[in-house]
């Protein structure tokens, strides 16, 4: 398995995975296009065995950092690729001076507040109707008092 920095030929990868495994916050491919052109502060990593089946989006914004995307196709799930992407975005963010990681997740994806959870994350509150389809969000934080995994 091999994580990289990801680059514009992944772009439709990106797309598909996204629609896949992001049903109701489906960022769509000009808002990928964005991501890879235009945001400075947005880093995209993949993971790859033959193929890529994994992304993370993180912004870097000094001393505080944003995870925006985490995703890994169904059948893969559980196998650890989520962690080897969490892992690899905070030791950049780590060695970019970040202090504060900020990210919110659903309130009912169990799956990722406890992957979240084992890399030091905390909920730091409730954010009501926070999404389109009027779910409610986790705000979660990591401040650095713990170490990634
Ligand atoms: C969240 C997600 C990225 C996790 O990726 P993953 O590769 O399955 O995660 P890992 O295999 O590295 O799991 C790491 C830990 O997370 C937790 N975890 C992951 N999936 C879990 C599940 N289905 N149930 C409970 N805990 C789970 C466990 O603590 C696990 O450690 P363990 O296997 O030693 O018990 C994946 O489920 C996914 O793509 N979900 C859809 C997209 C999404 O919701 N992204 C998050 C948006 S905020």
């Amino acid at each position: 398995m091999i994580v990289r920095y990801a680059t514009y030929e992944d772009l439709n990868t990106i797309v598909a995975l996204e629609k896949l495994s992001f049903p109701f916050t489906t960022w769509n491919k000009t808002q990928w296009e964005y991501e890879f052109k235009e945001n400075p502060c947005a880093h995209i990593l993949v993971l790859e065995e033959s193929k890529v089946f994994a992304y993370i989006d993180f912004w870097l914004l000094y001393e505080q950092a944003e995870i925006c995307k985490i995703a890994v196709v169904e059948p893969l799930r559980r196998k650890g690729a989520g962690s080897i992407l969490l892992k690899e975005a905070m030791k950049i963010m780590l060695e970019n001076g970040v202090e504060r990681i900020n990210l919110e997740v659903r309130t009912n994806n169990y799956a990722a507040i406890e992957l979240y959870k084992k890399f030091g994350f905390e909920i730091v509150q409730t954010k009501e109707k926070y999404y389109e389809d009027g779910q409610d969000a986790y705000q979660m934080i990591w401040k650095g008092e713990t170490c990634p995994r």
